[in-house]
């Protein structure tokens, strides 16, 4: 364990930027949300330091209405949506002098920013929560408002991208109802294959592992539009067809809500008020997800209210949000267990039996380490210790087996898309501590 625990370092130290870790120097050149919320929990056990700068770094991107965009740019390496794609500056509200995303990702920054205080002294951790809590409760503040802005509980999501999990089963099967003139023309023309020369991620992964080319086009249109109107949140959402009430997002931020409060406590401050609101309103929203038929929680069609039946590993991911009764956590471990999920190195991110299922393509079919690390820790908290234990072993097995790829296939434990890929490493540095 020591030697995979040193090689696991070695990544981070290769992918290391200064104050922040680029996810991979070839394919992501850039910092990434969640990407650093994973490594900072990771690399908290080797630096504490140095994994408190890297979620601070994250801090220099927030936007001045409370946004924590999904990635901060930087002017190193290519990357098919960069500076000239985004035009964050479109917004009154987006720093100057920093360019960036126009949209966020799951929220894990309250739950990293309390894991790293934790493994800090006392006095140090109280004056890194003094100096982060402010802006975390501008970024729920902000979720809250601008997400949810009818008050139902759940956020809603305006592009797959914010997920984190980009092509995954419910949102593509939502984009397939995208019917823009322009798209289908290029359809139609086979012009998409020119867009997927042009793309990065194509030349250094094969097109199989990747988002189709079809389905890229449809995410690009949906990041236009919210440019379009300025990346403003309420205007996007009155006019798209195409959000989600995403169900992992709003699973994440339920726990991350917790930790929000946990560190308000820890330093004597009081939540606004309306935000306490919303948080006590949260588990109960998180609630209408679940479908009884399934055994399963769903994400959900924004406008129409109406469950997306197709699933993703993000099904499970009630068990990391820690505010789901325990019948539930039990019967979500039953269909975890049973053949629809657990495959030879599970939790495979769509249904083995899906009409979606591709073992190698991106979030339609491979194992993520950083979706499995949520479901051990929903596991644990849950008592699902033997299971906790298994899926961490063959977390550990993959790793040692394939390398610190971003992803494996469930059925051969082989490796996929980028290698030395910084949050399986991170994870993996976490599991073995
Ligand atoms: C991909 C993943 C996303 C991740 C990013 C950087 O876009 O889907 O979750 O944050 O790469 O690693």
């Amino acid at each position: 364990m020591d030697n995979l625990k040193q090689k696991a370092v070695d990544v981070l130290k290769q992918n290391d930027r200064g104050s922040y870790t680029v996810p991979s120097p070839k394919l992501y050149p850039h910092q990434w949300l969640w990407d650093s919320c994973f490594v900072a929990i990771g690399l908290r056990h080797v630096d504490v330091q140095r994994a408190a700068t890297e979620l601070e770094s994250l801090l220099r991107g927030q936007w001045a209405n409370g946004m924590m965009p999904n990635i901060i740019l930087s002017a190193e390496g290519h990357y098919w949506a960069g500076k000239d794609f985004w035009h964050s500056e479109v917004s009154d509200y987006a720093p100057k002098g920093v360019a960036t995303s126009g949209l966020t990702q799951p929220p894990l920054l309250a739950i990293a920013v309390l894991a790293v205080a934790r493994k800090m002294p006392t006095p140090e951790a109280h004056l890194f929560l003094k100096r982060l809590y402010p802006h975390l409760v501008s970024y729920h503040e902000w979720l809250y408002r601008e997400r949810d802005p009818n008050n139902t509980g759940l956020v809603s999501l305006v592009n797959p991208w914010e997920s984190g999990m980009d092509n995954s089963a419910p949102w593509m099967d939502t984009l397939k109802w995208m019917t823009a003139l322009w798209i289908s023309t290029l359809i139609r023309l086979r012009l998409d294959g020119v867009l997927q020369r042009r793309r990065q991620d194509t030349h250094d992964v094969p097109n199989s592992e990747r988002m189709s080319a079809t389905d890229a086009l449809k995410v690009f249109h949906l990041a236009y539009l919210h440019r379009r109107n300025g990346y403003d949140s309420l205007k996007t959402l009155a006019s798209s067809n195409y959000c989600l009430d995403d169900v992992g997002f709003n699973a994440i931020l339920v726990r991350a809500n917790e930790a929000l409060r946990t560190i308000a406590n820890e330093i004597s401050e009081d939540l606004p008020y309306d935000l306490t609101y919303r948080i006590e309103k949260a588990p109960a929203a998180l609630e209408l997800l679940w479908s009884n038929e399934h055994k399963l929680y769903f994400s959900r069609h924004t406008k129409s209210q109406k469950l997306v039946t197709e699933a993703s590993a993000a099904s499970f991911l009630p068990l990391f949000s820690r505010g789901i009764s325990p019948e539930r956590a039990q019967a979500l471990v039953q269909t975890l267990k049973s053949q629809s999920w657990w495959a030879k190195y599970p939790v495979p991110s769509a249904a083995l039996d899906s009409k979606y299922f591709d073992p190698k393509r991106y979030w339609q079919g491979p194992t993520w380490i950083n979706v499995n690390w949520m479901i051990i820790s929903g596991l644990r908290h849950y008592g699902f210790k033997a299971e906790a234990e298994t899926l961490k072993n063959i977390c550990l097995e993959l790793v040692e087996k394939s390398g610190f790829h971003e992803y494996f296939s469930p059925t051969y434990g082989s490796g996929h898309g980028i290698d030395n890929f910084s949050w399986t490493a991170a994870l993996t540095i976490d599991l073995v501590s």
